[in-house]
């Protein structure tokens, strides 16, 4: 019975263990030993047979039958890779998945979104789209998301409830927006400021430590906050060391709407800074138009960029310069930009944003703007982490991280993907002059193209198995 191994002292995973710790690497330990203590925390990584010595190397009162053993990813086609991470995700607009129409950001925003989002002030419709986002999410591989919610507080904690329930990684925010907003959804400068604490003490007195869940502060955009709010909050975030999201230079009418708005500060980027928003613990969503001074400012400040490229190409918002910002050593992760964006998977975002890297190229003429399979995985998991200030906590298969996995297995049945026993002989004029990869390098750039949650066959957060399609 899997859900055995959560439960019990120590779990040992053995099988194939796929992950990108750096940037274009596709690591593979095969025939691993991952050992699991209880508290959901990598022991050790071993590639050799002896791992009840090496459970009781960190264990001494460890009995073998104590220890639980998982040989899931053992078979030919499975393995284990990191969840997922989806660095910019709005729970409330789930509904409104695959709805967009001809729009672009701002009547997007007025046409869709608005109305769907102050609609989930009714509890009710709350628990049940929170339930449905987590519940695909995670069976899509997702470890942990940094959720957008509502301006209703007691939605909000919901969704940190039910992360909590649920189980999944989670960063919770409840939106501020107190400007240039419609009537039916709009807050006060004095309601955002006691919903805001409402909701930070609340995620807080649920998880003191913040394991699963922590409070994220969320601007919504500049355009929805007055300098009094953003003053506010940066006061805060600076006081607190807190985590911040929000939106920056998405669209060309948003960006000259700023620039209206704000005459006093330099750029789009400048507003954030001039209101101490951005620091190493501040997610950016898009960061497609920005300037080079903009993008240094960024990089000075230590902020993570969301890159959302499913949504970015439904409503034509643009193709964000992922390579540019990896230069600067600007962390990059992705994120689903549910519903600006239609999918909720981030297997399927990581696959758009090869694709969009490509339109990219074609039109820079700069070949180097194309991401490989293993550098959009990486953006997926290691550069998610990086984004969300867990760089020590997950994104990768390493000694002191968290149990945050998924088990593929590409010979499910009703596989979306086939795998083939024989290849092409690497002298074969078919394979050319191209770097052969290796047989695992192909497995999981089929996994990419066209495996989708089927193949995502169980999953754990924090060491506890959250979905399991097994047994
Ligand atoms: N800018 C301000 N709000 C939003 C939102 O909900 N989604 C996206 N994609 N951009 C925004
Ligand atoms: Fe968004």
């Amino acid at each position: 019975d899997i859900a055995a191994y959560a439960a019990s002292n120590f779990t040992v995973y053995r099988g194939d263990m796929i992950h990108t710790p750096r940037l274009g690497t596709l690591e593979v330990i095969e025939n691993a030993c991952v050992g699991v203590d209880h508290d959901g925390t990598i022991r050790f990584v071993s590639t050799g047979e002896n791992y009840v010595e090496e459970a009781q190397k960190f264990n001494a009162a460890l009995k073998v039958d104590t220890i639980s053993v998982c040989e899931l990813g053992a078979k030919t086609g499975s393995f284990f890779f990191p969840g997922f991470i989806d660095t910019h995700i709005h729970a409330p607009q789930y509904p409104n998945a695959g709805i967009f129409g001809e729009s672009t950001l701002l009547n997007w925003l007025t046409t869709y979104t608005f109305p769907m989002e102050s609609s989930i002030k009714d509890l009710k419709l709350a628990n049940v789209v929170y339930n449905k986002v987590l519940n695909k999410t995670l069976a899509n591989g997702t470890t942990l998301a940094a959720y957008y919610a509502t301006l209703d507080p007691d939605a909000t904690n919901l969704l940190a409830d039910l992360c909590l329930q649920k189980g999944q990684r989670a960063l919770i925010g409840r939106v501020c927006m107190d400007s240039n907003s419609p009537d039916y959804y709009v807050e006060t400068l004095e309601q955002s400021k006691k919903s805001t604490t409402q909701v930070i003490a609340h995620v807080e007195q649920r998880d003191p430590l913040g394991e699963l869940v922590q409070p994220i502060l969320t601007p919504r955009f500049a355009p929805s906050c007055s300098s009094d709010l953003m003053h506010w909050l940066g006061e805060l975030r600076e006081a607190k060391d807190m985590l911040c999201q929000t939106h920056i230079s998405e669209n060309a009418g948003e960006i000259q709407w700023v620039k209206g708005l704000f005459p006093e500060s330099d750029s789009y980027a400048g507003v954030y800074d001039d209101h101490k928003l951005l620091s190493d613990k501040t997610i950016l969503a898009h960061a497609i138009h920005l300037s080079d001074a903009e993008k240094d400012i960024i990089a000075t400040r230590g902020c993570g960029i969301a890159h959302c490229p499913i949504s970015n190409s439904s409503i034509t918002s643009g193709e964000a310069r992922v390579r540019w910002l990896l230069n600067s050593k600007i962390p990059v992760g992705l994120g689903t930009d549910i519903s600006g964006g239609y999918s909720p998977s981030i297997l399927s975002t990581a696959r758009q944003a090869l694709l969009v890297s490509r339109h990219l190229a074609m039109k820079s003429l700069q070949d180097n703007d194309k991401l490989t399979v293993n550098e959009v995985l990486y953006l997926a998991t290691m550069g998610g982490a990086k984004v969300c200030s867990m760089e020590n906590k997950v994104g990768s298969f390493e000694v002191g991280k968290k149990w945050d996995a998924q088990l593929v297995d590409l010979n499910v049945e009703n596989s979306p993907v086939d795998l083939f026993e024989w290849q092409v002989p690497q002298n074969s004029s078919v394979v050319g002059n191209f770097p052969t990869a290796t047989k695992f390098e192909n497995m999981v750039a089929k996994w990419l193209f066209n495996g989708d949650d089927r193949n995502t066959v169980s999953v754990w957060v924090n060491g506890r198995n959250v979905v399991n399609k097994i047994c």
